[in-house]
């Protein structure tokens, strides 16, 4: 940074309380490993992956280095009508990591890309396999989709939608959502009550008749609304009333996906295969925007057995598996196998859960969850200030060189996959002071 003050004016930040942060900036300028650093030189340790993304922690050198040699080597082709090699080498190592039966993939720049093509590409499916009344979409309370329309249609977060309410997309139910915490508070793993939130879909389907539903979507593991963990046995319940009634089912893993779990994607975690999954953030460890949506194969061959030579899908990006974007996946990958990152995710997750319980009875702590390398500690709202105890937790964590999301008052862990036991402690230590101060 030169000496001269530098203006916040001009940047319209996203998802952020612009004039608060314009007053007291927290401002990040470089990463390297598990930490971030300000610009006056204070390490920040990141238990957060940025923003659920670098998995691969920040600056890998592999991953640096193929980005690098890319943009040299060719910096875009374009995707309509033309490929280049590359981008078909990912969709076959990325076929390799989905469950089996799902070995065919559009790329997208975003979670939200993702969202809006596994949406569209659900409705095609269904008129191109003949029923054309099947385009009903629900989603569920408290999902987060992302910032398409579709995205926000299907969500379920009421800040999302408030300021757009007139023009979300028609005929979209809502489940309910998961997060039982009067049943389920301080659940390790998946939560024993709740199965039969899954049932709710039969009705909205009676409501509806199955035959004008096109698709389920559901995070399997909610993210953004503070990691709601889905009760044991309730993803496979939904798979199976999906099955009854001949619907899609999508996953978005734009979390979940790429070792979050342990596990390639949680479909596999969870054993229940759903019919697309949606991906980002983690395909290529935060460094260059990309998503990927994954369908089952059956999908794919509705679609190539139109007559003629015509184009299948009337959707795509000038973006879609930008040369940089698909250097960056395939090193990312590379990095995860030869790594064994997903399964370093497995091992820490025990180390992981222990450390977030041990914060149960501290001020104010009304729930602790976690799954994975996925985590999250609830406190009470303060009377009439919803959202501003999380807030200045955050803040004060920040501060003191921890970085931690926080949805209303709910905070939020997902560090990248390199973490190690002392920066699981760091963490807890430096919660536990703050919430003592
Ligand atoms: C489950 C889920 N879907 C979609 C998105 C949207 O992704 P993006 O911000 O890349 O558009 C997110 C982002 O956090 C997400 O968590």
């Amino acid at each position: 940074m030169t000496e001269q003050k530098q203006s916040l004016e001009s940047y319209w930040m996203p998802f952020t309380a612009n004039r608060v942060f314009k007053k007291n900036p927290r401002l990040l300028e470089r990463a390297g490993g598990m930490y971030y650093y300000t610009p006056e030189g204070r390490q920040i340790l990141d238990m957060v992956a940025g923003l659920w993304c670098c998995n691969a922690g920040h600056g890998h050198p592999r991953i640096v280095e193929a980005i690098q040699t890319q943009a040299a080597e060719m910096d875009y082709a374009p995707p309509f009508g033309f490929g280049h090699p590359a981008a078909f080498e990912i969709a076959d190592m990325l076929a390799a990591i989905t469950p089996e039966g799902m070995n065919h993939v559009f790329f997208t720049n975003s979670g939200s890309e993702s969202v809006d093509t596994a949406l569209k590409i659900a409705l095609a499916y269904q008129k191109e396999r003949g029923q054309p009344s099947r385009t009903r979409l629900i989603g569920r309370e408290r999902g987060y989709h992302g910032v398409g329309f579709g995205g926000i249609s299907v969500g379920g977060i009421p800040y999302n939608r408030k300021q757009f309410s007139n023009s979300m997309i028609p005929g979209v139910d809502h489940l309910p959502h998961t997060h039982l915490i009067d049943r389920n508070a301080y659940s390790r793993g998946l939560p024993e009550q709740g199965i039969e939130l899954a049932d709710e879909l039969e009705n909205i389907l009676t409501l509806h008749d199955p035959s004008n539903v096109a698709a389920v979507i559901v995070e399997p593991i909610a993210g953004s609304a503070g990691v709601l963990i889905p009760p044991v046995g309730y993803l496979k319940r939904l798979r199976k009333i999906c099955d009854k009634h001949d619907i899609l089912l999508i996953f978005d893993e734009v979390i979940t996906g790429f070792g979050r779990l342990g596990h390639n994607f949680a479909a596999q975690a969870f054993d229940v295969t759903p019919d697309i999954i949606t991906s980002a953030k983690g395909l290529t460890s935060g460094t260059v925007p990309m998503g990927a949506v994954f369908v089952r194969d059956e999908i794919y061959t509705e679609f190539m057995a139109q007559p003629g030579a015509a184009i299948e899908l009337f959707h795509g990006y000038t973006y879609s598996a930008h040369p940089l974007a698909v250097a960056a996946c395939k090193a990312t990958q590379q990095v995860y196998a030869d790594e064994g990152l997903f399964q370093r995710a497995a091992e820490m997750a025990p180390v992981f859960e222990d450390a977030l319980h041990s914060l149960k009875g501290e001020p104010n702590v009304i729930d602790i969850r976690n799954y994975g390398l996925m985590g999250a500690v609830e406190f009470a709202a303060i009377e009439g200030r919803p959202g501003a105890r999380g807030a200045e937790i955050i803040q004060k964590c920040f501060e003191a060189g921890v970085m931690v999301r926080v949805t209303g008052d709910t905070i939020a862990f997902s560090p990248p996959l390199i973490v190690e036991e002392s920066h699981i402690q760091q963490t807890v230590e430096t919660l536990k002071t703050v919430l003592r101060a």
